[in-house]
């Protein structure tokens, strides 16, 4: 019994673990799965955001979001028809770990996978990942064409206008501010805070 304890103690304390690889080698892997740019944007501003809202509740683990965010997206260009299946093989086969891999692929939860966002960071991932392309959108909109002068309000009126940006899921969004514990509304300032963040840098 004692034996035992001391392995579940070993695994807890995370001693046996799949490779966390670096920022640098998660674009690598990236681009070898992705060249349209836009797809490139789009896991730069994820994991933009992610890095953004764990500075706020997890900041001791900052890249580990980040990563999340980069990699979420992964196998979607090549493999549009197994996301979030994909891109757990393509990760194992690369040795990452499992709660990389489990972050990932939780945000196709209820829609490819039937992996639940369990963790905090991956209920933000789930949550954010949609709405930063509808408040994307919303900002080609703006005469700025930035998400610098964009207000809350005006992401919220085309949260609600169905055609607009049709593909960015309202169900997903709203299931992820439920699963936060978090209003729409505030999901939707915070996100587009985060978005401001990241405007020079990512020129939003
Ligand atoms: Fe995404």
């Amino acid at each position: 019994m004692k034996h035992i304890v001391s392995i579940g103690h070993f695994l807890n304390r995370g001693v046996i673990m799949g490779k966390i690889p670096t920022m640098q080698e998660a674009r690598e892997l990236l681009k070898e799965y992705n060249q349209d740019e836009f797809h490139l944007k789009h896991a730069e501003i994820v994991s933009g955001v992610m890095g953004y809202f764990a500075r706020q509740y997890d900041p001791e683990h900052v890249e580990f979001w980040k990563l999340a965010g980069l990699l979420h997206d992964l196998d979607f260009e090549k493999y549009p028809e197994q996301h979030c299946i994909k891109e757990q093989e393509i990760m194992r086969e690369h040795g990452y770990d499992e709660a990389l891999i489990h972050a990932v692929a939780s945000h196709g939860y209820n829609l490819t996978v039937d992996v639940k966002p369990e963790k905090f960071m991956e209920k933000v991932l789930y949550a954010t990942d949609e709405l930063t392309g509808l408040i994307g959108a919303t900002a080609l909109m703006h005469p700025a064409k930035s998400v610098r002068g964009l207000s809350p309000k005006s992401v919220k009126k085309k949260f609600k206008s169905k055609g607009f940006a049709a593909g960015c899921s309202r169900d997903v969004i709203r299931n992820g501010a439920d699963m936060l514990g978090w209003t729409l509304d505030d999901l939707i300032a915070r996100t587009l805070a985060a978005m401001q963040s990241l405007a020079d840098e990512l020129n939003l």
